[in-house]
């Protein structure tokens, strides 16, 4: 199967500017180059374009509902139009509002497909705010629940399906930093969250395990890899750090786990901002779990 990179420049859903230097990012530590000497296939497909970041402050609860919406749509079609020939997209972002776009074409080629869907979340974050609720009104904290079907008619409505999908197909890990208003949301939609607090508890083995259960040869595993998952000691390079994350041996078990599934679909990765990091370390830590997700490990096998 062939590898497409989308590059998805924008920092249009942020509360800082830079994670539209992710994409690059992600090329200058040879992500194409490193998953092609595993012996895959991969096409770069170079950026999709969009609306500048106009840098304004919130109108009723969003910042840049309509950049949001116009970068979106071209992700939407970018990503379901790869799925479509059979490709598997590797979103690289841009920052984590564009998961409307990417997650809601996997939801509708499931559905062509009559495939089951399986979203692993890999973020500090929810992003289950609303804009009732948002402390921010940056849409990259809200892209879980638009999904869902609670947010702005021009989000939710990306794709052909309303809402384009549920959060039972949500299970979300490295979860801990959640707004008030959010946990509240996030309680009523029952959605699975692995928080840190488990994962310290039974160890990111039996919480990958758990997330991972009841898949088929029927399921699509998307993965949402918000880069701010990773503890800040090993990835500074985003703009919302969270102490207290995943350290190096848990992610590359993590993403161990997620290729031995033999499942994987289609891949985000976002939220990586190059302005926040140093000698491209943490794009350079992305790659490598990247390599890990699609197969590289430290077993002797
Ligand atoms: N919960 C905060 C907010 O809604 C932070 C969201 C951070 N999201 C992210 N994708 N980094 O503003
Ligand atoms: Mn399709
Ligand atoms: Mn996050
Ligand atoms: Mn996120």
């Amino acid at each position: 199967q062939t590898i497409a990179l989308v590059g998805v420049p924008t920092d249009i859903g942020a509360g800082h500017r830079g994670a539209s230097m992710g994409p690059e990012a992600l090329r200058v530590a040879q992500i194409a180059e490193k998953l092609r000497a595993r012996g895959l296939d991969v096409i770069d497909r170079g950026n999709l374009h969009g609306p500048h970041n106009p840098w304004l402050p919130p109108v009723n609860g969003y910042r840049h509902l309509g950049e949001v919406v116009a970068w979106n749509t071209a992700v939407h079609g970018a990503i379901h139009h790869e799925l479509q020939a059979g490709r598997l997209p590797i979103m690289l972002g841009g920052d984590h509002c564009l998961a409307i776009g990417s997650i809601s074409a996997v939801a509708r080629h499931c559905r062509e497909r009559n495939k089951k869907l399986r979203v692993l979340w890999l973020d500090a974050h929810a992003d289950f705010n609303t804009a009732a609720i948002t402390p921010s009104g940056n849409i990259h904290g809200m892209p879980v629940a638009c999904l869902c079907g609670n947010g702005p008619a021009e989000l939710v409505e990306i794709g052909e399906t309303t809402p384009a999908t549920t959060p039972d197909v949500f299970r979300q890990i490295g979860i801990r930093s959640v707004d008030e208003g959010e946990k509240q949301l996030v309680r009523e939609a029952k959605m699975a969250v692995h928080d840190m607090r488990h994962i310290d508890e039974v160890g990111m083995r039996r919480a990958m395990e758990e997330a991972l259960a009841d898949m088929d040869d029927d399921t699509h595993l998307h993965v949402s890899f918000d880069v701010d998952f990773l503890d800040p000691a090993i990835a500074p390079g985003v703009g919302t750090t969270v102490r207290g994350g995943p350290n190096y041996r848990e992610a590359q078990l993590c993403m161990e786990m997620i290729a031995d599934s033999g499942r994987l679909g289609s891949l985000d990765i976002v939220e990586l901002n190059p302005a926040f990091d140093k000698r491209n370390q943490t794009a350079k830590l992305a790659v490598d779990l990247v390599e890990s997700l699609f197969g590289k490990s430290t077993l002797l096998r």
